[in-house]
């Protein structure tokens, strides 16, 4: 009994942004698609759009025959250093440049271009929640014990989750509010496919994300960090796009 209970707490530490995280993302990014990326990815997914399959990649890890797929969900950069590749800890940026190009080739056969695809849309997201992007030492602040509003949970889930579960928006109301006010040109801005730019840019906020005091976090770790999260949201939402309208040129 114990061993189950270690197994199920240790089970939920590697989810990346937790359900209303990725369909936020994949509500945006579908918003943003091309006509000719909305094609090609209707065909493959049916009657699914961005944000009810961007959970898929932790749904099945629960799968043994998906065991291998476990480190593909984050990196690594070491504090003062640049990206130095999978051997720093996490396959993330390799499996997102992997499928992007084996998707471009259109090689695959229907049912490995769907699981790709659904991996893209999953893995793009994740690297945008900064705790994805870790710095080697504590697990993506897994190994960082901290309470929110009194609950004993880690840095790490404060990051997938409660900051997103404390607004209370639902996730098409979150996609809305988030990108309310912006310009044309400042949404053509944020259409860049350059996943090493945003992986940089998730690693250079950890100055704030890791500014936690005496770890008792609640209204004011909201308030500081209320922006930031909204701007790792918005990116990745429209990176996404980008990086879906590159391959579906
Ligand atoms: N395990 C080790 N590093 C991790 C990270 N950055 N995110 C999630 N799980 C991890
Ligand atoms: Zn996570
Ligand atoms: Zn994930």
């Amino acid at each position: 009994m114990r061993s189950l209970i270690i197994l199920l707490l240790t089970s939920t530490l590697l989810l990346g942004w937790g359900k209303t995280g990725h369909r936020v993302i994949g509500k945006i990014a579908e918003e943003n698609l091309s006509p000719m990326a909305k094609e090609q990815i209707t065909l493959l997914l049916g009657h699914s759009d961005l944000a009810r399959v961007g959970n898929w990649a932790d749904e099945i890890k629960s799968d043994p025959q998906w065991d291998h797929s476990h480190d593909w969900h984050y990196c690594t950069i070491e504090e003062g250093q640049g990206y130095q590749g999978p051997e720093s800890g996490g396959r993330a940026v390799q499996k997102v440049t992997e499928f992007t190009n084996l998707l471009k080739k259109g090689i695959l056969g229907k049912k490995d271009q769907t699981d790709v695809l659904r991996f893209v849309i999953h893995l793009v997201a994740d690297l945008h929640q900064p705790l994805h992007v870790g710095n080697g030492t504590d697990r993506g602040g897994n190994d960082v014990k901290v309470s929110w509003f009194k609950e004993e949970t880690n840095l790490h889930r404060v990051w997938d989750s409660h900051l997103i579960d404390h607004m209370q928006y639902s996730y098409t109301e979150y996609a809305q509010q988030i990108q309310l006010g912006l310009t044309q040109e400042q949404k053509t801005n944020l259409l860049n496919p350059d996943i090493m730019s945003f992986v940089n840019e998730s690693r250079s906020v950890h100055d704030r994300v890791y500014d936690i005091g005496d770890g008792k976090l609640s209204w004011k770790y909201v308030y500081k960090n209320q922006e930031l999260l909204e701007d790792r949201l918005l990116k990745a939402g429209y990176h996404l796009a980008a990086i879906l309208n590159d391959i579906y040129e």
